[in-house]
């Protein structure tokens, strides 16, 4: 088999320099924060695909739900020649988008996007294999930075699955959806999936599951840390928060220290104090309802083509066209 092309914008001495200026920033920072970026170490990543198994987390199947009954349309409606896909991880429900594309006839690459390199490389081997004769070219690189570098052919088809626009704040998503309208040519696509604004049992739920594997892959971010820049975070001194912010719309993660504490980061040179009940803000996974998605896209620089949710409107997927 032909080895995917790759192209490596993030070196890993790049990650772990972004890694140090951000953790210095956001625990130097009052309230401390530490940015969601930073779980998907090998562990973090693998306890997250479990949360996507959990009973209480719906977004991952209620995604698939949509992707599955859609796709179809989602091909036809753009034609698209190339695949783009931001953060793709395991690549698990792009599938379904190759397929429709592969189906009609117009598909002639796929390009994953991805921090990791491993992942990346695992996902376009088990591609290439499944979809004989396509072109795979993947690129390492952030979904912040490095977006202007993004090959593929047109029309492209830019998906952003699994609800990660929302780790994003408002802010942060404008300038994340010009950054893709600048790249694409008019005429273009952007697949958007974002969870939905729903009660806010079923939303605390989906991150403080009954099993605690979401508490495992908040504390985790500590073990990052300890690894990463020297940590001594005693990881089970910290408790796992999940709160809706209804004034934000956003699902809060945090890490409520224990006891007081001192940690030191001999890798920055810093000591934190942690007071009792303090907390570490670790993640935002905003909700949206589909006025807003509209705006959002239509301030980027998009105009809406397809609103698509599963039976239950959880989770919505948008279909966006390039002005
Ligand atoms: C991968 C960013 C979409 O925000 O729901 C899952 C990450 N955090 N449980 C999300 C996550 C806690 C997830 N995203």
């Amino acid at each position: 088999m032909t080895e995917p092309v790759l192209d490596v914008h993030l070196t890993p001495e790049d990650a772990a320099h972004a890694l140090r200026a951000d953790v210095r920033a956001g625990l130097t920072a009052n309230p401390k924060w530490v940015s969601p970026k930073w779980f998907y170490d090998a562990t973090g990543s693998a306890l997250f695909e479990d949360i996507t198994r959990l009973p209480e987390y719906y977004p991952t199947r209620a995604e698939r739900e949509v992707l599955a009954d859609r796709a179809g349309e989602i091909a036809a409606a753009t034609g698209a020649h190339s695949l783009v896909e931001l953060g793709s991880g395991s690549s698990e429900k792009t599938r379904l988008l190759l397929s429709a594309l592969r189906e009609q006839g117009t598909l002639r690459q796929f390009v994953p996007q991805d921090v990791s390199v491993s992942a990346l490389t695992e996902a376009a081997h088990a591609i290439m294999a499944d979809y004989p004769g396509l072109r795979v070219h993947g690129v390492v690189g952030d979904f912040t930075q490095h977006l202007a570098l993004l090959p593929g052919e047109s029309p492209r088809l830019v998906a952003f699955l699994g609800g990660t626009i929302g780790n994003l704040i408002p802010e942060e998503r404008e300038k994340f959806l010009r950054t893709v309208r600048d790249v694409l040519e008019p005429g273009e696509w952007l697949l958007l999936g974002t969870d939905l604004v729903k009660d806010e049992e079923t939303l605390v739920r989906a991150y403080d599951d009954a099993q605690g594997v979401t508490a495992e892959f908040n504390r985790n971010v500590l073990k990052v840390l300890n690894r990463e820049v020297g940590g001594d975070f005693d990881v089970n001194a910290f408790e796992h928060v999940a709160l809706w912010n209804a004034e934000c719309e956003w699902i809060e993660m945090r890490l409520r220290a224990k006891r007081a504490m001192t940690v030191t980061l001999a890798g920055l040179g810093l000591t934190v104090e942690f007071k009792e009940g303090e907390e570490l803000r670790t993640e935002v996974s905003a909700k949206f309802r589909e006025d807003g998605v509209r705006r959002e896209l239509e301030d980027g620089g998009f105009s809406l083509h397809g609103w698509w949710t599963d039976a239950e409107k959880r989770f919505a997927v948008s279909l966006a066209r390039a002005v």
